[in-house]
């Protein structure tokens, strides 16, 4: 029905008004007050008149978006509703813990819910898409893009992308105004780029991309995903906004999808620069053609596009498709039947900011907290009878918790460790801020500046810290130290935190380190000497509460890593899921395998990795035959029990290898997880069950293949899993 309706729209639609649907703005005046008067401004927004423009980004409010709706519904010969979108990265206004950090929980229920929060207070707000969830698998740390994603796993990384995109969209049919389209980015090895410098060249052999980049988008894909966002980088060679074979054969025709494609930012007028485009004309004839069907704040589609179908240079065939697909999505939105369906005002002020999306924030924010360190159980904290000092301005900060991408939500609106710390009291807190973590309080849009020379506040802290029995230091990268553009060269503590940390250290070793990071650092000497260290990441809005809980033992910490840990940075990019080498190990006893020669090849903390207050074994690991045809199931059960005093979660993974194959494939993969909820001396049996899609992989030819042989499983609560058996495919 709704491709009959969209026939009759098109069939009255000049060639200007298709291409207009093609084009989208960021907002650029203040949309409740006077019409923009010359420049740029007054130009666009004639063109929104003339149904030059199908969609705005980063306009948002439902005073505001109803503005500018009016605009396209009321004075547009044809009233077609433009789509509004914007980065609903990880929460709108109540803030989840950043997406990596979340992706740490293992725990696909929590992360539908905590998008679900975010799409209805974003929908309540009069957006109707989000250009999220970011499915970049990278094994790179330096890359600052890392927090968005779910970190260096296709499989884990799948699961959470369809997660994220039913949160989101729900059942897809947008029957509720409290749902959003979702958009799959960046497509695609964005995650990959060259030596993790942003916007840069992707060189990815196919083994690479079909079998660790492209999974998440296909899975999010067959969930019913409404858009795809290209990426910024060329991805060998080709710059991805014209990448006819990723998107129009491999995306469109191959996967079906049936949603529509937006550029990243000008990235269609970037082609240029690339040296791929010689010049407007030929970017949009690129783009349109290789299935590029909206053009974000770039200025190319118009006016060049319009011109290039006019001049028969370009088939009008392209621009259909393009603007059928984006029909598509405004009539199931809804949007045709009421424009202002998302406008609520009353509903507006009900749900942004709501008790209930509080707590679902702060539930989400407990489980993505990874315990990694716990020495003599220095944790959790005793509710009565000790000093804690806590140190270092990361402790303070109501900003910086609330991580990077949260355009909507308000500066300093974080509860900070020392406001969640302050709600236990029974015992004596002792704040001392120590040292001041930047010069200045960063912005989107600034470089982080750390202190690299004022310790003015060490000797205070060191006397703090003398008189406790325990010391809390809360050190880490400040919030927008990750994030779009904030590549790092150095993963260490910045500024003079490793300093701080060592003086404090020489005082009082009973130190519990409490990272905020947006992404793997290199913290080997911690990991050495600091008794207890535990990865809070940025956790948004509830950071305070969800830290003082697990720090309290309110919450037994639950949650594993989803990108390995380098021990330093000349081990990065790592990832658990590496290849073997003819010389793996060290078999002649000389310096001729693969290794380094002055570091251990293994991670610091590898992926899957995360502690409990209770402690957990492995048995009993079972297949359910040692033989099996090709399409039969393979049944692996395992029991896991609870050895310690408390009622725990752990999360049970399981890890393949394909011994022998027709291209080789890495040492272990994840192909199954479980959470488990124990109770002390309680266990459990798992059943993981592994089909060809666990099975198989892509060869060189592009083909998905299961291939018979051998298949060894390893099962345990991380990538380091002890239990292994095995089973043939015949
Ligand atoms: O969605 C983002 C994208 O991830 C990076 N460039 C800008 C877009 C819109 O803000």
């Amino acid at each position: 029905e709704i491709e009959k309706k969209i026939d009759v729209l098109m069939s009255k639609m000049t060639i200007e008004e298709k291409v207009g649907q093609m084009n989208q703005y960021n907002g650029f005046w203040d949309v409740t007050g006077p019409a923009p008067v010359g420049g740029t401004a007054e130009q666009k927004y004639e063109n929104i008149k003339k149904g030059l423009v199908g969609s705005m980004l980063t306009v948002r409010g439902v005073k505001e978006v109803k503005a500018v709706q009016k605009i396209a519904v009321e004075q547009t010969r044809l009233g077609i509703p433009l789509i509004i979108g914007f980065d609903v990265i990880h929460g709108y206004k109540t803030l989840s813990p950043i997406p990596l950090a979340e992706a740490a929980s293992w725990d696909l229920k929590a992360i539908e819910k905590s998008a679900e929060v975010a799409a209805s207070e974003a929908a309540a707000s009069g957006i109707n898409w989000t250009f999220g969830p970011m499915m970049d698998i990278s094994r790179d740390a330096r890359w600052g893009r890392v927090m968005e994603g779910a970190g260096e796993d296709p499989y884990l990384g799948g699961k959470i992308a369809v997660a994220r995109v039913r949160g989101f969209q729900g059942d897809n049919t947008f029957a509720s105004p409290l749902r959003i389209a979702a958009t799959a980015k960046h497509f695609a090895a964005y995650g990959f780029v060259g030596s993790a410098l942003e916007y840069n060249a992707a060189e990815i052999g196919t083994n690479t991309l079909y079998n660790q980049v492209l999974p998440p988008f296909k899975s999010a894909v067959d969930a019913g995903l409404r858009s795809v966002m290209t990426s910024f980088n060329t991805v060998n060679g080709i710059p991805a906004s014209g990448d006819k074979y990723l998107l129009r054969d491999v995306l469109k025709n191959k996967w079906g999808f049936n949603g529509f494609v937006i550029s990243d930012w000008a990235s269609i007028r970037e082609m240029i620069p690339w040296g791929y485009s010689k010049d407007e004309n030929a970017a949009a004839k690129s783009a349109v053609e290789a299935g590029t069907d909206m053009d974000m704040e770039g200025g190319i589609y118009v006016p060049y596009l319009i011109d290039l179908v006019n001049q028969g240079k370009v088939k009008q065939e392209f621009v259909d498709d393009a603007v059928r697909r984006i029909l598509r999505v405004k009539y199931e939105l809804g949007l045709f039947d009421d424009p202002y369906r998302f406008l609520d005002e009353k509903r507006e002020k009900e749900i942004i900011g709501s008790k209930t999306n509080r707590e679902t924030v702060l539930d989400m924010a407990k489980k993505s907290i990874v315990l990694l360190k716990n020495d003599q159980n220095i944790l959790p904290l005793k509710k009565s009878g000790q000093k804690i000092a806590l140190l270092g301005s990361l402790a303070e900060s109501k900003n910086s918790p609330l991580g990077s991408w949260r355009i909507a939500s308000d500066n300093n609106t974080a509860v900070s460790v020392l406001e969640g710390l302050q709600q236990y009291k029974g015992n004596a807190l002792n704040y001392v801020k120590g040292l001041e973590l930047t010069k200045t309080e960063p912005t989107f849009l600034t470089e982080v500046e750390y202190n690299t020379t004022d310790k003015s506040g060490f000797e205070a802290a060191k006397k703090a810290a003398k008189e406790a029995d325990v010391v809390i230091m809360v050190l880490g990268e400040h919030g927008f130290s990750s994030g779009e553009a904030r590549t790092r060269t150095n993963l260490d503590l910045p500024g003079l935190q490793q300093e701080f940390l060592e003086e404090i250290y020489k005082v009082n070793p009973n130190i519990v380190l409490v990272l905020n990071n947006g992404r793997p650092l290199t913290i080997s000497w911690a990991a050495e000497k600091i008794p207890a260290i535990v990865e809070a990441w940025q956790l948004g809005t509830e950071t305070g509460n969800a830290v003082a809980q697990v720090l309290y033992g309110d919450y037994n910490p639950s949650g594993k890593l989803p990108m390995s840990f380098p021990r330093n940075l000349g081990q990065v990019p790592i990832s658990y899921n590496h290849y073997s080498t003819g010389r793996f190990t060290n078999k002649d006893n000389n310096v001729f395998w693969s290794h380094y020669s002055d570091v251990d090849k293994t991670p610091l903390y590898p992926f899957g990795y995360g502690l409990s207050y209770t402690t957990f074994e492995y048995s009993n690991l079972k297949i359910n035959k040692n033989s099996f045809a090709k399409g039969e199931k393979v049944e692996v059960t395992v029991n896991v029990k609870n050895t310690g005093k408390l009622t725990g979660k752990e999360v049970a993974q399981l890890y393949l290898h394909d011994e022998f194959a027709s291209v080789v494939r890495p040492v272990k993969e994840l192909k199954g997880f479980e959470m488990v909820e124990l109770k002390a001396g309680e266990t459990k049996t798992i059943t993981f069950t592994l089909t060809d899609a666990e099975l198989g992989f892509y060869n060189n030819q592009h083909e998905f293949v299961v291939e018979p042989g051998t298949f060894k499983i390893m099962v345990g609560g991380s990538s380091d899993a002890g239990l292994t058996s095995q089973f043939d495919i015949k």
